[in-house]
């Protein structure tokens, strides 16, 4: 500031030094006490017209530098005042307008098969295979040793395993009382091709959200039988035929036969393992090594849920689905709630990235398939069609587009959602559907890594904002989202 300051100075001085010799011959010229005195007023009101003129122009200079200053301080990091800025955001923002500051790495697939070296851990290269574009999804061989793996199934046992799914959730029957809906709204809602009947597939998918109950196109014909639900036996139900049905009909006919787990969406048991300070040391090696995987800020692996550990039986399986929902402009992440300033109907747990780990090589089924991965189109409709419903990993998995078989060690990681272009998270990606295949030898262990990202980016800045200013986490650097040691330093491509 003070260099341009002189300089300015400096062209002040030098113009009007230099203009008072051309402007004074033609006063010599004039002869005279009058003519003197004419030429001097001239000569003072040219000067001051050209002073004003001049001292415009720097003014003019000095706002256009120092406005575009400012912003080239905000958008690099490297800027001059780059010091300045980052005290600046240390500080809580009077108003929460966060810049974008982090882009998010994206590593690339190039194409299926395509094999990548990594270097995740001292004196020792992994390979990285692309499995598919759509969704981006890898595969990392021996990622975790046979050791760690026994680690953390044994810690997971330790805290005990929970059933991943109840027999039948509550809640749903009055909410549909507290909304007070008539029958045709209700129909209106399921006609998702608003063709005035209700497909199989229509009933279908409610079913499985609603209650959690997987029925299979069978299983809705049988319904409709016993309930003498489809009148003109033409596999649909019209308006008319609905509002013959009970609420809950449908449910109450399921569970006056019984449901048995094999016929949830999930069938499994699960528990949850902390991964932050004081967590045993291989669970804190495994973030650490997820956070060198994924190239992502640290502070964003560290704020993600903890470390999932899954145990499937023998029959077990988990129908396919998506671990992360769409995000609509009214849609919050659970992980950033505290940091919204609304609250909104839509919830979805906003989970860009799944790293699944197999902790042990199952001795039969229980894979991995992404029923519609690399598909040219997605089409939801078509998942379920005639009596096939690619959905069902406990019937259909042989006709996934991929399977990944489970070896112990391996880690396979996806991205749910899209790039927004700008280095932020986009879409969601539904390609990334998937689900665990029916194990049919044996049991089969798994555990989910998933990290945590808000589509809206300000939410998220604010969101560890916030955590953040907690006093115990003053001097943790990982918490700032304008991590400098991003990713480069800490892997490499071999
Ligand atoms: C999951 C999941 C797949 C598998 O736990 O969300 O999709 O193979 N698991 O167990
Ligand atoms: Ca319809
Ligand atoms: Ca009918
Ligand atoms: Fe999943």
């Amino acid at each position: 500031m003070s260099d341009n300051q002189e300089t300015s100075d400096a062209e002040d001085t030098t113009p009007s030094g230099s203009a008072t010799l051309p402007l004074r011959p033609p006063c010599e010229r004039l002869s005279g006490h009058k003519s003197s005195v004419c030429s001097r007023s001239y000569f003072v009101v040219v000067m001051v017209f050209f002073h004003v003129y001049i001292i415009n122009v720097i003014a003019l200079l000095f706002y256009v530098h120092y406005n575009s200053g400012q912003e080239d301080a905000n958008q690099s990091r490297d800027a001059p005042s780059g010091d300045h800025q980052s005290r600046e955001s240390r500080r809580p923002p009077s108003k929460p307008e966060f810049l974008r500051d982090v882009s998010l790495t994206r590593i690339e697939g190039i194409r299926v098969g395509h094999v990548q070296k990594v270097s995740l851990v001292p004196n020792k290269v992994h390979e990285m295979r692309t499995l598919s574009l759509k969704p981006l999804l890898f595969e990392i061989p021996g990622f975790l040793s046979e050791d760690e793996c026994r680690v953390v199934m044994q810690l997971a046992q330790l805290k005990g395993l929970m059933e991943s799914q109840l027999m039948v959730q509550e809640g749903q029957e009055e909410l549909a009382k507290e909304l007070n809906l008539s029958p045709e709204e209700i129909f209106n809602l399921l006609d998702i091709n608003q063709d005035a009947q209700l497909q199989l597939h229509e009933i279908l998918t409610h079913s499985r959200v609603r209650d959690g109950i997987w029925l299979t196109p069978e299983n809705l014909r049988e319904i409709y039988t016993g309930l003498k639900a489809d009148k003109d036996g033409d596999g649909l139900l019209s308006l008319e035929e609905f509002k013959l049905l009970s609420n809950d009909a449908f449910q109450r006919f399921l569970l006056q036969r019984g449901v048995k787990r094999s016929q949830l969406v999930r069938n499994s048991r699960h528990t949850w393992l902390y991964q932050g300070k004081g967590a045993h040391q291989v669970l804190q090696d495994i973030k650490e090594r997820v956070t060198r995987l994924t190239r992502l800020p640290p502070a964003l692996v560290d704020l993600s849920e903890p470390l999932q550990v899954v145990r499937y039986e023998e029959g077990g399986h988990y129908h396919a689905h998506h671990d992360s929902g769409p995000v609509y402009p009214e849609t919050a992440c659970t992980h950033t709630r505290l940091a919204a300033n609304t609250s909104t109907p839509f919830e979805t747990s906003c989970r860009y990235i799944t790293v699944l780990f197999y902790l042990n090589s199952v001795e039969g089924g229980g894979e991995t398939a992404f029923p519609v991965a690399d598909n040219r189109t997605y089409d939801e409709v078509c998942l379920i069609q005639n009596d096939v419903d690619l959905l069902d990993t406990r019937r259909n998995c042989d006709k996934s587009n991929l399977k990944v078989k489970p070896t112990k060690g391996t880690a396979v990681f996806w991205y749910n959602y899209l790039s927004d272009g700008r280095g932020w998270v986009g879409e969601q990606d539904e390609y990334a559907l998937h689900g665990g295949c029916v194990v049919t030898r044996g049991t089969k262990w798994v555990a989910n890594k998933w990290i945590n990202i808000d589509p809206d980016y300000q939410r998220q800045a604010r969101y560890q904002q916030l955590v953040s200013q907690h006093p115990e986490d003053e001097d943790d650097e990982g918490l700032t989202l304008n991590p400098d040691i991003q990713s480069s330093d800490i892997h490499q491509d071999l």
